[in-house]
């Protein structure tokens, strides 16, 4: 049995000079480490918490908080001080120094609640098989939000039987959901900028794809994709997945390819895609 425990730092890091397409001039940034392994049968613990602490403050605060990455960090004199190299240089200290108690599966860093990057290793019970320098893959998320209003009902099912598979969401004249949506993406950064892709191109993408023809709209009349498909979230998640990968395929995004779309359409209901 491998299972897997999760602990976080924060710490907060300017820059002298942004890298390109930073929006700010510094963040309160979130690391969270993600380590797997077996109970311990002594000690009832798959590794004890002080210690994962003691890395990150070691490896994360010590190095990164209160400091002008570009200037302060040696390392990001050569490389710019990206959410993505941040990730890299985190996983490059932390992984080696928890390697012996139980490996480091995942690292997620957020710069805000709606942007953050994620480092990771396919399961916990992977990680265990694999060697601790190997390399993770690499992925970017961005969060957005818009407000749009449905009916769900199915064509092909009688009116009665509509009612009673949806019930109040089949009433004719709809409701609304304020929607969120995250778009992760995949790839290797930019040898120039350091990121993996340009969070304007993104925001630019999904604004074209997503959020200038869904926010606001009654999505059943006003979206052409939902002229004979119910707009359920499954099927919201699925448009939304192909309408970003087609224009990702013909390289809107250079290198980056589409990996995830989460949609959240309630406070306890989420829908994911990953296009298999
Ligand atoms: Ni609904």
């Amino acid at each position: 049995m491998t299972l897997s425990l999760r602990r976080r730092a924060l710490f907060s890091a300017g820059y002298a000079q942004p890298p390109p397409g930073e929006p700010g001039g510094g963040h309160n940034f979130i690391c969270e480490l993600a380590v797997g392994g077996q109970i311990n049968p002594k000690t009832g613990m798959v590794v004890n918490i002080k210690d994962v602490d003691a890395v990150l403050k070691q490896c994360a605060l010590a190095a990164l908080d209160g400091k002008l990455l570009d200037q302060d960090v040696p390392r990001f004199r050569a490389a710019p001080p990206t959410l993505e190299n941040i990730a890299r240089f985190l996983w490059a200290e932390c992984a080696p120094a928890l390697a012996a108690q139980s490996p480091l599966y995942r690292l997620t860093l957020w710069a805000t609640p709606l942007w953050w990057v994620e480092l990771a290793r396919v399961s916990p019970s992977s990680a265990s098989l694999q060697d601790p320098e190997g390399h993770p893959m690499l992925s970017v998320t961005r969060a957005y939000e818009f407000a749009a209003s449905h009916r769900l009902h199915s064509p092909r099912l009688s009116d009665a039987d509509n009612l009673e598979l949806f019930g109040k969401c089949n009433w004719p004249n709809g409701h609304g959901h304020n929607y969120e949506v995250e778009v992760t993406l995949g790839g290797e950064p930019n040898a120039h900028t350091g990121q993996i892709v340009s969070l304007e191109a993104l925001d630019t993408l999904v604004d074209e794809e997503v959020l200038q023809p869904f926010d606001h709209r009654f999505l059943n009349a006003d979206v052409p994709e939902f002229a004979h498909l119910t707009p359920t979230s499954e099927n919201l998640t699925r448009v939304i997945w192909d309408k970003l990968a087609a224009r990702i395929e013909n390289g809107a995004l250079g290198d980056a390819r589409l990996r995830k779309v989460v949609v959240r359409e309630t406070a306890r209901s989420f829908f994911e895609y990953t296009g298999e």
